[in-house]
């Protein structure tokens, strides 16, 4: 059965990107189907995959102006839905289609894939709304700093006006803590406040500090491929694992309700 993971906080810079990218190709290796979609107009993830000069974006899909052919790269063993700057126009571009907020919801429908992971954007806006009403779960990377509390406090907001608005089932798979320094004491009281304020989960595996993580996107690949031995690849082996296990756990406790 198909499982589609946003990845969303309204802050740039807190692994949004990094993390799609990784775990796509964590579950690749496991020999799964994933598709990965960039709706942030940065187009960040599409260029970090090596994919430039693109001619159909995500948005025209949606919009009816290429076919899924026109649109669909495949690159690094994963299927890719791209992003351009030309997607900076989604708020005008996107509100004209009757129902907008349904509309990935829709289009993945008629889709085969094992898991579908979408890149969301750094900002509460259109194209996150289609993503998280698009989605199953939704995973919040997030640097373990004071700054940060303040991001999750909107998204969060954001996630409960979507449940009431267009998803009721989307669930919240954890918060994960990313480009982690475990020896700061900030570390454990940033997740110590989460837990409390916010009763929300938090991974226990976390993605640590790793200069691999930075450079493998000049590399046109996942950090799985460009150092497969590095901590982040094991990190990134690790919350994958943690992810399918939650799935597994939400997927029962939804059957026995
Ligand atoms: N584990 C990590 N260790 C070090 N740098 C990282 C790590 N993860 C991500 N980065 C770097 O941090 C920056 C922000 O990450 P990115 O995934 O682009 O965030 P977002 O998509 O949320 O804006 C990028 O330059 C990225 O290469
Ligand atoms: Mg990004």
């Amino acid at each position: 059965m198909l499982s589609t993971i946003a990845f969303s906080n309204h802050k740039g810079g807190t692994g949004k990107t990094t993390s799609t990218i990784n775990i796509a190709a964590v579950l690749r290796n496991k020999g799964k189907r994933v598709l990965v979609i960039d709706l942030d107009p940065q187009a960040n993830l599409t260029y970090s995959l090596g994919v430039t000069g693109v001619d159909a974006t995500v948005q025209d899909w949606l919009i009816g102006h290429s076919g899924l052919d026109e649109c669909l790269i495949q690159t690094e063993g994963l299927s890719l839905l791209p992003a351009s700057v030309s997607m900076v126009n989604s708020e005008d571009v996107l509100k004209k289609i009757p129902n907008y907020s349904f509309s990935l919801k829709n289009k993945l429908s008629q889709l085969d894939y094992d898991f579908v992971l979408i890149d969301c954007p750094p900002a509460i806006g259109s194209l996150t709304r289609i993503a998280l009403t698009a989605s199953d779960y939704v995973i919040i990377p997030m640097l373990l700093e004071i700054l940060s509390i303040q991001g999750l406090s909107q998204i969060m907001k954001f996630i409960k006006d979507i449940k009431i608005t267009s998803n009721p089932s989307l669930e919240i798979l954890g918060v994960l803590g990313v480009c982690v320094n475990e020896s700061r004491k900030l570390t454990s009281e940033v997740l110590g406040f989460i837990d409390f304020a916010y009763k929300v989960d938090v991974f226990n595996n976390r993605i640590h500090n790793n200069v691999k993580a930075a450079e493998a996107p000049s590399f046109a690949k996942s950090v799985i491929d460009y150092a497969p031995e590095c901590t982040s690849t094991k990190d990134y082996k690790a919350v994958t694992d943690e992810i399918l296990k939650k799935i597994e756990f939400s997927k029962t406790a939804y059957h026995i309700n």
